[in-house]
């Protein structure tokens, strides 16, 4: 497999192109039975979901709307641990919707439980998550993520498919694992 760019940060492919793209297929087959009938509003939560929505929402074949909500989290770390803030709200007002909240990555689970808190208080009809990879460690049943297309080890640090380091990587059409320049 050849990389789109020779960064020396861009490690092992974890996931091709064509990967991600046949699983987003049976995700999408998965939604189209699941909300037969229904018009569901997705729910792409900026920056990292833009590419996966961009993709699930053609790959399902029901009459789809779209949304956005960016929310920023604040911790001692790079890593999520702290606070979530709302930076960018819904444009359409939820109620009475069928709402697919759609993440890039689970990890933590912080930013989901503060969205699943948020968006549930402005009582949509029915709520899921979608996720295109959760991480080994999150509690995926307790947070209730109905659809995930990839669980990953809890050591590989990916970028590509929407995923930044310090917002860049995000354009690359695969996942690989980023190595920490030295130092
Ligand atoms: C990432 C990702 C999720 C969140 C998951 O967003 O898109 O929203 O982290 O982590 P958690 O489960 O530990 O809360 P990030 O804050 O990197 O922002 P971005 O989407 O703009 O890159």
């Amino acid at each position: 497999m050849s990389f789109a760019s020779d960064d020396s940060e861009l490690g092992e492919v974890l996931l091709t192109a064509e990967q991600i793209h046949d699983r987003i297929a049976e995700l999408g087959a998965q939604l189209t039975r699941d909300y037969a009938g229904r018009t569901p509003l997705l729910v792409c939560v900026l920056k990292g979901s833009f590419v996966f929505v961009a993709d699930l929402a053609r790959a399902v074949d029901l009459p789809v709307e779209l949304d956005f909500i960016a929310v920023s989290s604040y911790g001692s770390s790079t890593r999520t641990s702290g606070v979530v803030r709302l930076v960018k709200d819904l444009d359409s007002d939820i109620g009475g919707r069928d709402v697919i909240l759609v993440e890039d990555i689970v990890d933590s689970g912080l930013t989901l439980r503060y969205l699943r808190r948020n968006l549930e208080a402005r009582n949509p009809a029915s709520l899921a998550v979608c996720t295109l990879i959760a991480r080994e460690s999150a509690d995926i049943a307790s947070l209730d993520v109905g659809y995930v297309g990839f669980t990953i080890a809890d050591d590989d640090w990916l970028v590509g498919y929407g995923l930044d380091v310090a917002q860049r990587y995000r354009n690359l059409g695969y996942l690989a694992k980023y190595i920490r320049p030295e130092g």
